[in-house]
């Protein structure tokens, strides 16, 4: 049993199996982000969106409405955009613009120096710099790599015949593929494999090891690039240190620092959690699997299913400036906005039978698990070639993938255990069994 399910309040209604939704705050209710899909449909009866009472949150689940909010970066600030309204502002968001507040206070609010927080003109320049980075050419690059390291990482656990994916393959794999897209050097690459791997572990004597994996980040790109703006060199972290904004102006060293590793906290894990949803639906559907393994073309729009079905990313905040509507909804300056690309790609108006993951869905690529607007996910092609080159090389290099039933039961009564934060959706450990291709 999972943690949040030993010490969550009793979330479902007495004497039965359903949760009261009418009486949940989403926001606390651990134990249900299990599952958070039957609270999705209960907030779509609502309307495509619906002010929830607990904090005067508006849920956008349509996925016309939250494509509105993601567009309107005018009205819409990012500031909030994890924190949501669990951060207390030194003044009341009261007025009919709170520009100026937002102004004043953006910098207390919690990720404030991230760039999914900022909002034009700061916002442009800083991802226009960070844009210089993922070139066509670094990202085809980066892809050769991927390609050799897909098979080093299979090969840590080949001849076994099982592994729990994750942690032998998603994560490594997910985070040296954005360290090799910076240019980390490769004798440092390890270093970074320790520190940055999604958990504490413990050491052999003194107990649970403590990570500070942005302190971590951000020491070693401070002095990557003061190495390199002191002595520069032909390779990409020079390229990274010495990149302009837009008006031929040099970032500070800080500003370098924070764009590069954002880029590991908002490319790692949600690239994990995609692998997993994949070779989950892998290997609980063999049908699905051999029409992959005899169509390779397939693995994209396979990818962009398990996107829209199972979004890593379950949720964004946006505050509004003034007064403005979604849909039916008024919306007074100073609201926090969810929008909830975990339920817009689940919407039947959009999508149908939406529930399904069907292959030749015409529409399928237009999911909004990667955002839209101006902070559409910047490593996108990244995490879509992640998806493409580990699905082809696991299914080259293994037979009858399927789910551990020791660790996850018989088919008829699996046990998963999803990552307890409502921001988020993916499998905590996943254990698959194969057999090995020599
Ligand atoms: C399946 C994997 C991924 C998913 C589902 C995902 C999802 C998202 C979403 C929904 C946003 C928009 C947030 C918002 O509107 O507030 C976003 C932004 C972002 N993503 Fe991703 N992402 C993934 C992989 C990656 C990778 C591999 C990288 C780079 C290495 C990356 C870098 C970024 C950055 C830098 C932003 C901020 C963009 C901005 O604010 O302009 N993401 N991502």
């Amino acid at each position: 049993m999972s943690e949040s399910a030993v010490d969550a309040p009793d979330l479902h209604t007495p004497g039965t199996d359903t949760p009261d939704f009418d009486t949940i705050d989403w926001f606390r209710a651990r134990p249900l982000y299990q599952n958070p899909y039957p609270y999705y449909e209960y907030l779509r009866s609502h309307g495509p969106v619906w002010r929830e009472p607990h904090h005067g949150a508006v849920m956008v689940t349509g996925y016309e409405e939250a494509i509105s909010v993601y567009h309107d970066a005018t009205t819409f600030s990012n500031c909030n955009t994890i924190a949501g309204p669990f951060t207390k502002w030194p003044v009341p968001l009261e007025g009919d613009d709170i520009s100026e507040i937002i102004a004043e206070y953006r910098d207390l609010l919690p990720f404030s120096d991230q760039l999914p927080s900022f909002d034009p003109p700061k916002h442009t320049a800083h991802r226009a710099l960070l844009m210089r980075l993922i070139t066509p050419k670094r990202l085809k690059e980066n892809e050769e790599f991927m390609w050799r390291l897909a098979d080093q990482q299979i090969d840590e656990f080949l001849a076994h015949g099982e592994c729990e994916f994750n942690h032998e393959y998603a994560s490594p794999f997910t985070l040296l593929v954005v360290a090799d897209l910076l240019g980390v050097p490769e004798a440092d690459q390890p270093a970074f494999l320790e520190e940055l791997q999604g958990e504490q572990r413990p050491t052999n004597s003194s107990g649970p090891m403590l990570h500070k994996p942005l302190e971590f980040l951000y020491d070693r790109f401070t002095a990557y690039i003061e190495d390199r703006r002191r002595e520069p060199r032909d390779d990409v972290m020079t390229k990274l240190a010495t990149a302009p904004f837009p008006d031929g102006t040099l970032p500070e060293i800080h500003d370098v620092m924070l764009i590069a590793s954002n880029l590991f906290a908002a490319g790692q894990e949600t690239t994990a959690r995609l692998l997993g949803t994949m070779l989950q639906v892998i290997g609980e559907r063999p049908e699905i699997q051999q029409q992959l393994r005899d169509n390779r073309d397939l693995i994209p729009a396979f990818a962009e299913e398990c996107l829209r079905l199972e979004s890593p990313l379950q949720g964004q905040f946006r505050l509004s400036r003034v007064a403005t509507k979604v849909g039916d909804i008024e919306i007074p300056a100073g609201t926090h906005v969810f929008v909830m690309p975990g339920a817009a790609n689940r919407d039947p108006r959009q999508f149908d039978d939406p529930a399904e993951l069907r292959l030749d869905r015409p529409n399928g690529r237009q999911h909004v698990g990667f955002g839209f607007g101006i902070h559409l996910c910047a490593g996108a092609p990244l995490a879509r070639a992640e998806a493409y080159v580990s699905a082809n090389r696991l299914l080259d290099r293994m037979t009858d993938i399927r789910i551990s039933e020791a660790h996850h039961g018989p088919a008829d009564a699996r046990r998963y255990e999803y990552t307890p934060i409502y921001l988020l959706r993916g499998l905590e450990n996943l254990h698959l069994e194969f057999t090995p291709i020599s």
